[in-house]
């Protein structure tokens, strides 16, 4: 027996179950054929599919069912009922999808059906390249193929790495409780495999829209019919005494998790500059390889400006459970190659300094090229910028956010993945709007936070549940709306969050958080 069903639990669903067992709205999990299987009911239609998210291979039977889909309750992904294909980020690949027969007043799950196989699009460009093989860009390629486009796909990375887990490399890489193999997306095979030409460790130098063209670093021009940027991110860099030091890092690419690694098998004592999400995750990593960490930032309450003071605080005691320091309110003035020395004097020792101050969305190149740039690539609703053919996603793109009317950008691992996956639908033609609820996840030891919505202001925060508990909904309201709702230990909330704001529900948000 394998490991997989040893774990099998719930009724033999092959075996049949009773019609009546599976009520319209409810999910009954179970197993069949030695997989976890889901049963769901819409009106008169039964459905079956694996119950493991692809993922990190959350419980679907503890997500939430919309019309015919279901959504993982760990990060929002979403499959079809009636084909288990993903449909929404972070999730690539789908989950089986299996018959359904029923008989004797019973349901038998069957064998698994044969994947659809889109049709080719009408209208497409010839050719499409994609800058930057990040999470953006790699959904973009993925989808182009998903979606039955035969002409040719070059993805172009400035990293020398496939596409890959960048959420991680903060996470269970860095803290050593997830191996190097779980961090590419995909393997190199599957590029080949679906004709992705990668082009990796060459960043792109120049683009004409005009002459619908690029240029790369090493002098290789590429032609395109359509074009995506996804240049992403970089972190702002730090200029003082000492920055360059050889144990002063920061954390954006693989190479540099890689590095921070490294530099772990000797360090004892880390400080970690900046109380940001990130930094607070590589806090908690470090923590995991038994390394002392300061946290200094020029905050009061880390998280605070992002997630108000009951979770920042409640977060910052977590941090101090597992033995970080924090030294808030003041900020680095210098580096040694022993010691760092804070704004009012205290020279604090450290043989490892990790800096996570902020990112810039990477922009140069769109702006060198013409196109509009407000704090970041300016798009409409379709991902278009003001090039014809040239798309943006991810990182870098500001676009018009339906639920406030304001033009937002986001630095989301599952945003950028949904607008890669959106702005290959509009490159093929099939105009389909950017409306995704923004959702972030962000893990520290075992406490996730959840996120939907967007505050960049609030007026006020309400409070459901129990924060220091760590077991609450927060609301994020500005007037009569609700902007945003952040929840810990409360999955379920999240999930019904994001479908009452993208049905624009704000009762059913008072209902979550009154
Ligand atoms: C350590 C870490 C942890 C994170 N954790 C979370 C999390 O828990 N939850 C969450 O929601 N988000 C998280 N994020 C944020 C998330 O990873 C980003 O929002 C997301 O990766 C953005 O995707 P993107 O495609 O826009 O850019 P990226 O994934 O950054 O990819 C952009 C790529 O483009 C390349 N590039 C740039 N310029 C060029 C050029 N001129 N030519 C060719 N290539 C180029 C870059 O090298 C890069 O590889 C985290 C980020 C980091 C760094
Ligand atoms: S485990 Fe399902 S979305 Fe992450």
């Amino acid at each position: 027996m394998s490991a997989d069903e040893a774990k099998l639990t719930g009724p033999d669903l092959a075996a049949g179950v009773d019609v009546g067992d599976v009520t319209d709205g409810a999910l009954l999990a179970g197993h069949a054929h030695g997989m976890r299987v889901l049963l769901a009911r819409r009106g008169t239609d039964v459905f079956a599919i694996g119950a493991t998210c692809t993922h990190y291979g959350g419980p679907l039977a503890e997500g939430l069912l919309v019309d015919d889909t279901v959504r993982c309750p760990w990060h929002h992904a979403c499959f079809s009922l009636r084909t288990g294909e993903a449909l929404h980020a972070p999730a690539l690949n789908p989950v089986p999808c299996f018959a359904v027969e029923q008989r004797d007043g019973k349901l038998f799950v069957a064998g698994e059906r044969p994947a659809s196989r889109p049709a080719a699009p009408d209208s497409a460009p010839d050719s499409v390249v994609i800058v930057g093989a990040g999470a953006a860009g790699n959904v973009a390629a993925e989808t182009l193929r998903r979606e039955g486009y035969a002409g040719r796909v070059t993805l172009v990375g400035a990293e020398e790495s496939v596409p890959y887990d960048r959420p991680n490399l903060s996470k269970d890489y860095l803290a050593g409780s997830a191996p190097e193999a779980w961090i590419p997306l995909r393997s190199p095979e599957y590029y080949a495999e679906k004709g992705i030409e990668l082009v990796l460790g060459v960043a792109v130098d120049r683009v004409d829209p005009a002459a619908r063209q690029v240029t790369l670093a090493n002098g290789t021009t590429l032609g395109y019919g359509a074009l995506l940027l996804a240049t992403g991110a970089d972190p702002v860099r730090l200029t003082m005494r000492g920055s360059d030091l050889p144990h002063v890092h920061y954390l954006r690419t693989l190479a540099d998790s890689r590095a921070v690694i490294a530099k772990c098998a000797q360090a004892k004592r880390a400080v970690v500059v900046g109380a940001s999400f990130i930094g607070l995750e590589v806090a908690g990593s470090l923590r995991a390889r038994g390394i002392e960490v300061t946290v200094v930032a020029p905050e009061t309450v880390p998280l605070g400006r992002v997630l108000g003071d009951a979770i920042g605080g409640a977060i910052r005691k977590l941090h101090e459970e597992h033995g970080v320091v924090f030294r808030l309110g003041t900020k680095l003035v210098g580096i040694d190659a022993a010691e760092v020395t804070l704004a009012d004097g205290e020279k604090l020792a450290a043989d490892l300094v990790v800096l996570g101050i902020g990112v810039r969305p990477v922009t140069a190149l769109a702006a060198a090229s013409g196109l509009a740039i407000d704090r970041g690539v300016v798009v409409d609703e379709y991902l278009r910028t003001s090039a014809v053919h040239v798309f943006a996603a991810g990182d870098i793109a500001r676009w018009p956010y339906a639920r406030t009317g304001e033009r937002i950008r986001v630095e989301h691992w599952v945003v950028a993945e949904r607008q890669g996956h959106v702005a290959a639908l509009n490159i093929l033609g099939r105009r389909k709007a950017f409306d995704a609820v923004p959702f972030f996840w962000s893990v520290h030891y075992d406490v996730t936070i959840s996120y939907v919505g967007h505050a960049d202001q609030w007026d006020r925060i309400d409070v459901s549940g129990d924060v220091s508990a760590r077991d609450c909904a927060v609301a994020f309201r500005r007037g009569e709306a609700t902007l945003a709702i952040a929840t810990i230990g409360r999955d379920r909330a999240s999930l019904e969050a994001e479908t009452a704001m993208e049905r624009g529900d704000e009762a059913a948000l008072r209902e979550i958080v009154p």
